[in-house]
């Protein structure tokens, strides 16, 4: 039988866009994306610009996401954002373990799990991040490394829980680099992910969640590597911050 996985969409805008830059893409988009029904579409913009974002995305279908959260309530965590200071901007969804933030912020499976449990007992929805750098592929260690960040992401997380959650698998050497993976590569991998679940969770879970690609994705590969069976979306960077771009992945997707 053929799993039905509603196909899911994120631009991740990282460290782009001001609050007025970025509520003039988000009502591009909205006019470039609103046409596309059976895809959930998600932007990520800034900390600084939510507010703004979730006002020009009101009314739509185009959902709010963060780049990242804390694991703790609230307190003295100087320069952190917490879960209900995103829920009350509109926030739906949370970016958690960015191979960016792992490679240049400390990010480690260890905070991943935090951040992932807290997000779990709120109503966002975290968005996972797993995948090897180019050292780590070449010395054939990408499911290895693949399966510490899906374990460890996991640790202590019941299948309830882990059901919510949408995984982003984001091969480091096809972030921003223009070299994606190509649609074989990536379903190797998807499908790697997608067994290691059903060990870890039972085969209803691992045939319901979600799991992203992410590196160099833009409208010209898109259609390639998301007719790949185990493939249900992209994370997207660089071809997110333009509203023509983002739409040409999502028609893909549609
Ligand atoms: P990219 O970024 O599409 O620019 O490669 C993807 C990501 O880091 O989420």
């Amino acid at each position: 039988m053929t799993p039905m996985r509603r196909k899911i969409i994120a631009g991740n805008w990282k460290m782009n866009k001001t609050p007025s830059q970025a509520a003039t893409l988000a009502r591009e988009i909205v006019d470039a994306c609103s046409k596309y029904k059976n895809t959930d579409i998600v932007v990520c913009p800034p900390y600084t610009a939510l507010d703004r974002v979730s006002a020009a995305l009101k009314g739509s279908s185009i959902a709010l996401g963060a780049q990242d959260m804390h694991w703790e309530d609230q307190g003295a965590f100087t320069g952190k954002i917490s879960w209900d200071m995103l829920e009350d901007v509109g926030a739906q969804y949370a970016i958690i373990g960015h191979s960016e933030q792992r490679t240049f912020f400390h990010e480690s499976n260890e905070t991943v799990n935090k951040k992932t449990k807290k997000a779990l007992t709120t109503k966002l929805i975290p968005i996972v991040c797993v995948g090897e750098t180019l050292e780590e592929r070449k010395a054939n260690k990408t499911n290895s490394v693949v399966e510490s960040h899906v374990t460890g992401a996991f640790k202590d997380i019941s299948v309830d829980q882990a059901k919510k959650c949408v995984i982003a698998y984001e091969p480091v050497w096809a972030i921003g680099t223009g070299v994606n993976a190509s649609p074989e590569q990536a379903q190797e991998v998807h499908k790697f992910i997608r067994e290691l679940l059903a060990k870890l969770y039972g085969a209803d879970l691992a045939q319901s969640l979600r799991i992203q690609y992410g590196g160099s994705m833009k409208a010209e590969n898109a259609e390639g590597l998301l007719k790949q069976p185990d493939i249900d979306g992209g994370l997207i960077g660089g071809a997110s911050l333009k509203a023509d771009s983002f739409a040409g992945i999502i028609a893909a997707a549609d």
